[in-house]
């Protein structure tokens, strides 16, 4: 049995798969891909062979159709709806690229002064939801805060709840772009003990983000345009990243309905792991850790060392394998941010430069591929600017919703959508009888 492929007449558009158990053949269309590999479409692989694929991490595994991202781990390439990180970076802005995430094109300028003022208006939270933030511990760490608050939001905004209405899902992606700084800034003025501030519209989005993080209401604030270029630029690099464990999060959570809010709560607490999003926070504990330059030899060794749990923080990537493009253009910031704040000879920073030089000439690392990605300069920026560690993940969700809500707004309105359900291979016990408690 065939099934047919697209365009080909001599069906050569198809994976064979030989169950040579059941001595059976099946055929399973490739479907094209517009940049990277094709893909086989398996959906009616259990139909007909009675199998499930078995990919834990799910590394060979598509789990949808996409026009927002692609990344070419090989190359090192990473494209927004086709333009390159680099040229973005170098030419746009953050709230433009989340225009273009979510829209699928640049915005003409009549597009954008709409965009940009529809942000404005939602940049502030509802003054009840300022009462929430009383609830948690001075000491709470500020993404337990966001995923609680960002989560809240769905309490507060009943009219952007609806998913199948096309105005809603809009209002909703709107007032979560817009409202993220402001969250994230109050999270970081709760913790201390300073007042919020509230948003100031006349400033871009990234200088807004600054003032209610760094100014008082006893001083006047003027943000310092090398620093906001610099987070301007982490914030496009954080903005998208395809299916990673947060956005694939934002989906699965999306599928079975739930609502905007729920979905970017889910995805900011998957973002918080230290293999996700925390590791730019990591990467500065491990370099306290470390302590000084003689110490590195050491912990290069243990991050080597297979039965030891240690390794090196901010190295290495699921899927750019030779290096991240990302951490290029942040590598450059770094040296820019250094140099404005004059802090090119602390240690921390020269112990970073060290680390990088050495692991970068370690057969270990060049022999895996394991070269800086960008969460170890973004820590070393985000250090140097003066934001605490716990506040760096904050960020990138802040940057990331962007992304998540253009993927969210993409699965919605798919015409394959379906609840995300994998399944298992299941290694536990057979059936079984029930024993009473006093015969265990
Ligand atoms: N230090 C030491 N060894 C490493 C490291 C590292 N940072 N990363 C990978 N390896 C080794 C690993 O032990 C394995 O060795 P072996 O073949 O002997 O078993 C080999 O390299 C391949 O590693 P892997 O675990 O199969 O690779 P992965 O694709 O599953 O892991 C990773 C990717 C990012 C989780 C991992 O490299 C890592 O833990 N890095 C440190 C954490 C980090 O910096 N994360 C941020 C990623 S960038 C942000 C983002 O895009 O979310």
């Amino acid at each position: 049995m065939t099934s047919s492929s697209h365009n080909d007449p001599e069906d050569k558009d198809t994976v064979t798969i030989t169950d040579n158990r059941n001595q059976r053949q099946v055929d399973f269309r490739i479907l094209h891909s517009e940049l990277g590999p094709d893909v086989i479409d398996i959906q009616t692989l259990y139909r007909e062979l009675g199998y499930f694929t078995y990919d834990p991490g799910f590394t060979s595994t598509g789990s949808c159709d996409s026009e927002i991202t692609f990344i070419d781990g090989v190359q090192g390439i990473l494209l927004h709806r086709g333009y390159s990180i680099e040229q973005l970076t170098e030419q746009s802005n953050f709230l433009e690229v989340a225009y273009l995430l979510i829209n699928g094109e640049l915005p003409s300028d009549d597009q954008w002064h709409r965009f940009k003022h529809e942000i404005e208006t939602h940049s502030m939270v509802d003054e009840q939801l300022i009462r929430f933030y009383s609830g948690f511990r001075r000491d709470a760490h500020p993404m337990a805060i966001m995923v609680g608050v960002v989560g809240a939001l769905s309490a507060f905004y009943h009219d952007s709840l609806d998913i199948h209405d096309a105005e809603q899902r809009h209002l909703a992606s709107m007032r979560l772009i817009a409202k993220m700084p402001t969250i994230a800034a109050m999270a970081y003025k709760y913790t201390i003990g300073q007042p919020f501030i509230y948003p100031t519209n006349k400033l871009s989005y990234t200088e807004n983000f600054l003032k209610m993080l760094f100014s008082v209401p006893a001083n006047d604030y003027e943000p310092n345009p090398v620093l906001s270029t610099a987070l301007e630029k982490i914030f496009i690099l954080h903005a998208d990243h395809e299916q990673n464990a947060s956005t694939s999060t934002v989906r699965l959570a999306g599928s079975s309905q739930a609502n905007p809010f729920a979905c970017i709560a889910a995805g900011i607490a998957s973002l918080w792991g230290p293999a996700h999003g925390g590791a730019n926070e990591a990467v500065l504990t491990m370099l306290n850790q470390i302590g000084s330059k003689e110490h590195i030899p050491e912990f290069i060794a243990r991050a080597k060392d297979r039965n030891d749990p240690f390794r090196l923080m901010g190295f290495g990537h699921r899927v750019y394998k030779n290096h991240d493009p990302r951490a290029n253009v942040l590598k450059d910031s770094a040296h820019a941010v250094l140099k404005e704040l004059d802090a090119m000879n602390q240690p921390l920073f020269e112990l970073a430069m060290e680390l990088e030089r050495i692991a970068l000439e370690d057969e270990y690392f060049i022999e895996k591929k394991l070269f800086p990605n960008v969460d170890f300069y973004s820590g070393i920026i985000l250090q140097a600017m003066g934001f605490p560690t716990s506040m760096f993940t904050v960020l990138f969700a802040l940057a990331r919703t962007a992304g998540w809500v253009a993927q969210w707004n993409e699965m919605i309105t798919s015409p394959v959508h379906k609840i995300g359900r994998p399944r298992q291979r299941y290694t536990g016990h057979g059936p079984r009888d029930y024993v009473a408690i006093d015969r265990r």
